[in-house]
């Protein structure tokens, strides 16, 4: 879509909130009969008014010519299409990135991004733990495309990112380097900057400075902007705290606009764009997301304050209760602006007694997934991190007794109510 009057983000000097431009930014509705939100574009292709446009838009979107500032102009939906256009550039702007492509999932983005990226014969150089399905799609499914894959757990050691960067060279050539901070399940966290000194390191010994791409799913934007610190790629599940009610699978990468630009290619051609529906909901959605995210992480924050109080409990894995000093901290402090409401606990007693609460819970559903409105409570080594070695995920610390939690906007109280009367079930 031509850039029009609603691609502003400041009056004067003064910079608009994120809060206030997802309520308009990228819209505008002279454009569409006057309507305050934006109708749902239901067409798969679109009607050039010449021929000489149809050439034009399609060397832009094919890549063979440099689009104007405006856009690559509209051809068919896989390439783009106006309720993809208007997400996308809401999401560059919250995160001040230049440009954001929305993918059909969080996988799919992550995919894209690193086949944009990753040859055969590459090693992608990686924090532990992952996501299990980035852990899977690394260590497996990538691997029969001849690409290998080199972990590190302590991601605020730099002796630990160094030998695993001088290992991964020793490997092949480290093309990519993959960052989830804070991590899924355990919050474990990643120096931006320890990140980017191993990608100079890695730039100096072999000509070739590997593109850094970090998942942000879990605290993004509104906690953690990791463009600002040196990362090339964010990416993100939106099936998350972004659409943010559990009914919609969606993704998306931000960045630059020239690193972005083969992600793009790669995604028209292989088709993982998402639908215009999933767009429209996530417009919608981006309008409350600072409302969500900041409440859910008020909630979680009393709810991990109490279990860290609980005597089943042997550890609570949350940001809000780190030590007030130490390298995590500090690490906290540099890069995160409040600590989200995903954190895992470790039961005493293992996977009975793990299975024993998460059965006696009532107001926290049992399933996969985060970022919804609505409270989830799982067992991630026999769900989400089933895949991924019991050595890998005993190393990352996702033990038998490890529940991860997904604090929603409930009252507080009566999660907290709920976690008393599952725990007495262990007495
Ligand atoms: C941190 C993180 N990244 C990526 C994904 C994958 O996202 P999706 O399920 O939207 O493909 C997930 C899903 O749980 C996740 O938690």
């Amino acid at each position: 879509m031509a850039k029009d009057s609603s691609h502003f983000d400041r009056l004067g000097n003064h910079l608009l909130h994120p809060e206030t431009l997802m309520l308009g930014y990228g819209y505008d509705p002279g454009l569409s009969e006057g309507s305050v939100k934006p109708p749902i574009f239901l067409t798969s292709t679109f009607v050039f008014r010449s021929a000489e446009d149809g050439r034009d838009f399609f060397d832009y979107v094919a890549g063979r010519k440099t689009a104007p500032e405006g856009g690559a102009g509209l051809v068919y939906s896989r390439f783009n299409h106006p309720n993809s256009e208007i997400v996308e550039d809401r999401l560059a702007v919250y995160e001040r990135g230049e440009a954001a492509l929305v993918f059909s999932s969080g996988m799919s983005a992550i995919a894209t991004t690193i086949l944009a990226y990753a040859r055969p014969g590459d090693v992608i150089l990686h924090s532990q733990p992952l996501y299990g399905g980035t852990e899977t799609l690394l260590t497996k499914t990538l691997s029969n495309f001849g690409m290998a894959a080199e972990g590190f757990v302590d991601g605020t050691s730099v002796a630990e990112i160094e030998a695993a960067a001088h290992s991964a060279m020793r490997r092949g050539r480290v093309s990519l380097i993959m960052i989830e901070t804070p991590s899924n399940p355990t919050n474990t966290l990643v120096d931006f900057s320890l990140v980017a000194q191993a990608a100079a390191i890695i730039d100096k010994t072999q000509m070739h400075r590997p593109t850094i791409v970090c998942d942000n799913t879990l605290l993004g934007p509104v906690f953690q902007r990791p463009l600002a610190h040196g990362v090339d790629v964010s990416v993100y599940s939106l099936t998350k705290y972004i659409g943010g009610h559990s009914d919609l699978l969606a993704g998306a990468t931000i960045g630059r606009r020239a690193t972005i630009a083969p992600i793009r290619q790669l995604r028209g051609a292989i088709g993982t764009q998402l639908d215009p529906h999933s767009c429209w909901m996530l417009g919608r959605s981006l309008e409350t997301l600072s409302l969500r995210m900041r409440a859910a992480s008020r909630n979680a924050e009393q709810v991990a304050g109490f279990l860290a109080r609980h005597p089943r409990i042997k550890k609570v894995h949350a940001l809000s209760l780190l030590p007030a000093q130490g390298k995590t901290r500090e690490v906290y402090e540099a890069q995160c602006t409040g600590p989200g409401s995903t954190f895992s606990i470790d039961v005493k007693g293992g996977l009975a007694a793990a299975f024993k609460v998460l059965n006696a819970l009532k107001v926290f559903k049992l399933a996969v997934s985060l970022g919804g409105t609505e409270s989830l409570a799982c067992h991630p080594g026999t769900t989400t991190h089933s895949g991924v070695p019991a050595d890998v995920r005993e190393r990352s610390g996702i033990g038998d007794g490890t529940i991860r939690f997904s604090v929603g906007i409930e009252h507080p109280d009566d999660l907290i109510a709920d976690l008393v009367q599952a725990l007495a079930t262990l007495d």
